[in-house]
Formats: C-alpha cells, structure tokens, sequence
C-alpha cells in the first residue's frame, strides 16, 4: 500500500482531481435544455441585439407601436384563428390543460394574439389604421435542425384598419430596408395575390382537377392536403414536379384582385424594392386572402424563408369584431442570423466594458467602491472587482473580457491619492490624481 502511494505520479494526482472535478461537471449537466430551444449568450447575443436595435429603429422610422402579449392562449383562439386544416394547429402546438382544466396552448406566431389583443383592448379606438409591432418567442413541435426550432423567436409588424395596399408595400419595404441596412444582399422577395375567398373556391376546383391526374402517384401527406388544404399541394417538398404546370392562382383573380396586385407592384417599383412574382407563395396558415409575400434567403436551403406575411382581412371578424382589413408579417430572428453568418456579415465586438477597476487592501477597496459609482454615475460601463482574487488573476480576467481600461487601486495608490491606469489596447499605463482620474477616463472613451 506505502507503495502505491509512493508510485502514485504527478500526472495520475492530476488525473484523479481532474477526474473528480469532471464527473461534478457531468453530474450537473444531467439537466439538458428542451431539444429544439437554445441558450443564446456570449457572441451569438451581440448579433440578437445588433439586429434587435435595428429593427426597433426602424419600428420608429416607420411610426409603429409596441404590443407585448401572453406567450399562451386560449387554445381555441390558435384553432379559430389559424385554420384547423393547417400543419401548426394539427400537428405543431404545444396544448395543454392548466390547474383549472382550461386548455392553454403556447403561442405558435404573433398574429392571433395581436388580433385578439386589437379587439380586447378596443385598439381601434386609438385612431386608425393602427400599427404594431412584437418580438417574442413563439412554440412549434416541428422537427428540430438548423433553422428550425420548436422555442423561435419572430419580429412581426402587424397593421389594422385599411384595405389599402399601400400598407402591403410599406411593409416589404421595411422588411427589404431592414435587411439591407443589416447587410443581407442574397435574399428574393417573393409577392403574390392569393385572392378573395370565392376565387380561390374556383381555383381549388381548378387545383383539384389537376392533381387529381396524379394523386395516385404522390406522397401520403399529399393525399391528405389534396381534400384538406388543397393549395398547400403546390408547397410539397416531395412532389415538387408537378406544382410547375399547375394553376396559377393568377388567372383566378377578379378585376378588384388584379387591380390591387398591381398597385401593389407599382407601389414597390417606386419604393425600389426589388421582387419576383411567384404564384408558388400560398403560405401555411388559413388566415389569409390577396397579398402573400414571403422572403426567402439562397444560402440557408430548406429552411431559407426568413420572412412571410400577408393580407388578412377576415380574421378580426373572424376572432368576433366588426370586419376590418389587417395585413402584417414575421421575420424569423434566428434565421436572419444565419444569414448574417452565412454571408460573413460581422457585428461589432466592442466590449461593454469600458473601465476594469481592480483593487488590493481594505483601504483600496472604498475607493474602487467610490470611484465605480462616479463612473456609472457618468455612463461609463463598469466591472469592479467583487472577487477576492489577486492583482494578477483580475488583471488576467480583465484582459479576458476585452475592457478598454484597467483602474489599479493598490497600497500605493491609496497613500498618494492617485489611481493607475492601464489602456488595454497598447498596455501603456499612466498615473493620475485621483480628482483628474474620471474627466480623464471620460475624454479618453468619447475618442475611442
Ligand atoms: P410564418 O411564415 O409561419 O408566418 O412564420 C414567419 C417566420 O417565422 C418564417 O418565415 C420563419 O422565418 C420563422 N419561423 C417559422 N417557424 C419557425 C421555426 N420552427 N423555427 C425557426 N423559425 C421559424 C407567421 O407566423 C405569421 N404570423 C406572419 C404574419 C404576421 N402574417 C401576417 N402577420
């Protein structure tokens, strides 16, 4: 036994308390997250806020307000207002009973709840049109991969109140602005007119005949779209060879739908918001009639749309008010992100720290306590040492987190009433008076 633990070698000492400290590590990552949602920190957070500051700015350039709603629901709201032939009410929805027996279900999109939201709280009386906007996480059971996530978060604009398309172009037009300002180039927007609801009752007649020539040949979900949602044949990843000589819903428009789709195109000539006319884009939920636009991303594949919306004139009055034209969209946040990474877009990595202040001695500690506070007081991002480490070790931490300044406040420093300082970027370090140390610091950072 002496033995063995005379033997025993650095290396295996190391072994076992690495060893030990490991296993600790994999015992407390039994907890895993919900497959399909994701923890979003370090980088990835800087290009959620990059594009979550864009696209409130822009939310102000084009006069939108606000809305914040539940993320659940009555459940019957997602099934009245979505369709229940759709994929998300069939299959998709995370439903459950609460404590007291109500069925609650997550929200699957922003549209529902900002139309029951509308009429709640009487928000025609604000003046109308009203326009809207949220950012929020939404809940589909879809089957996970990139691009593709049951907890995904969208950023809608919804407006209600007119029937003009006006408000259709002013809403790819920001989707369009935004992208571009947020350096995406490789994106297509993709306009179409799916009509009013009796002529696509005549198209889905058209439709039927058609695929009826082939239903014997096509996929198993196919059969079941072709009595449910017809027009969603036209999306089937599978049978993707028969939707190019299909129909065109197009040739079903009325005179009123017609002219409509072409203000709708001039209106984006004048604002200089490139498109194609694909009468592809029929969209996934029941809701809506003429406008479908959808803007797809050509390095992202399968899951490329990183936009869609639409008209939706029937819903509120479907949800139980007076009838009143709406129309809206949402960006998938995640999905633009990929697109940023996939086309080598790179966001500032400026470090939130402006000033480290590390401090050494009961004494030292006040002043780093007194001098971070005057520093916040002036808007400067702080991190002061709230670890008992060593000078080295927060010097170490301070490099390591990128601050732009290190404040040192040791004996010395105490005693002669100065601070050091060192700048991060090039390692020099000065001493002042203490009383120069904040206008000097403030100075330094407005020309950075
Ligand atoms: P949607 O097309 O179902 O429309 O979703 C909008 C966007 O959310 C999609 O284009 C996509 O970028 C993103 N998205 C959807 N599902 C997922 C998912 N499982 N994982 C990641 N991203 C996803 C709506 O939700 C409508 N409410 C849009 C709208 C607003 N129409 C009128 N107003």
């Amino acid at each position: 036994m002496a033995l063995f633990f005379c033997d025993i070698s650095d290396f295996m000492v190391k072994y076992i308390i690495v060893n030990t400290i490991y296993k600790g590590v994999t015992d407390l990552s039994a907890y895993k997250k919900i497959k399909g949602t994701q923890d979003i920190f370090g980088k990835e957070i800087d290009y959620w806020k990059y594009f979550e500051e864009k696209a409130n700015d822009f939310m102000g350039r084009y006069a939108f307000n606000e809305i914040r709603t539940p993320i659940m629901e009555q459940t019957e709201l997602f099934h009245r207002g979505i369709g229940e032939g759709t994929d998300v009410v069939q299959k998709e929805m995370y439903t459950f009973d609460d404590k007291g027996g109500r069925s609650v279900t997550l929200r699957p999109e922003g549209t529902a709840s900002a139309v029951r939201a509308y009429i709640e709280n009487s928000l025609m009386n604000m003046g109308s049109p009203i326009k809207l906007y949220y950012n929020g996480p939404m809940f589909r059971y879809e089957k996970p991969q990139s691009g593709r996530l049951r907890q995904f978060h969208q950023f809608g604009c919804e407006i209600f109140g007119t029937a003009d398309v006006l408000a259709d172009a002013e809403l790819i037009s920001i989707a369009h602005n935004l992208f571009s300002e947020i350096g995406l180039r490789k994106y297509t927007i993709k306009i179409n007119s799916i009509g009013k609801k009796e002529e696509r009752e005549n198209y889905i007649k058209a439709l039927k005949d058609y695929y009826g020539n082939y239903l014997s040949e096509m996929c198993d979900d196919c059969k079941v779209r072709y009595e449910n949602n017809t027009m969603r044949l036209l999306d089937c990843k599978i049978d993707t060879q028969y939707a190019k000589n299909a129909p065109s819903i197009l040739d079903f428009l009325g005179e009123e739908s017609k002219k409509d789709f072409e203000n709708l195109k001039k209106y984006l000539d004048i604002l200089g918001v490139p498109y194609v006319v694909d009468p592809g884009i029929i969209r996934g939920l029941d809701y809506y009639n003429n406008t479908a636009f959808e803007i797809e991303h050509e390095l992202l594949g399968a899951q490329g749309v990183i936009a869609g919306g639409g008209r939706y004139d029937g819903l509120v009055s479907e949800i139980g008010a007076n009838p009143t034209p709406a129309v809206g969209f949402a960006i998938g946040i995640e999905r633009v992100i990929l697109s940023m990474k996939a086309e080598g877009i790179e966001v500032s990595d400026e470090s939130p720290v402006d000033v480290y202040v590390i401090f050494s001695g009961e004494e030292a500690k006040k002043e780093a306590l007194e001098i971070s506070n005057e520093l916040r007081k002036r808007g400067i991002n702080v991190f002061m040492n709230i670890s008992s480490r060593n000078f080295s070790a927060q010097m170490k931490h301070s490099n390591k987190i990128n601050s732009k300044f290190t404040a040192i406040i040791g004996e010395d420093e105490v005693k002669e009433k100065i601070i050091t300082f060192k700048e991060m970027s090039n390692g020099e370090q000065t001493k002042v008076e203490k009383n120069w140390f904040l206008e000097i610091i403030e100075e330094k950072l407005k020309k950075q």
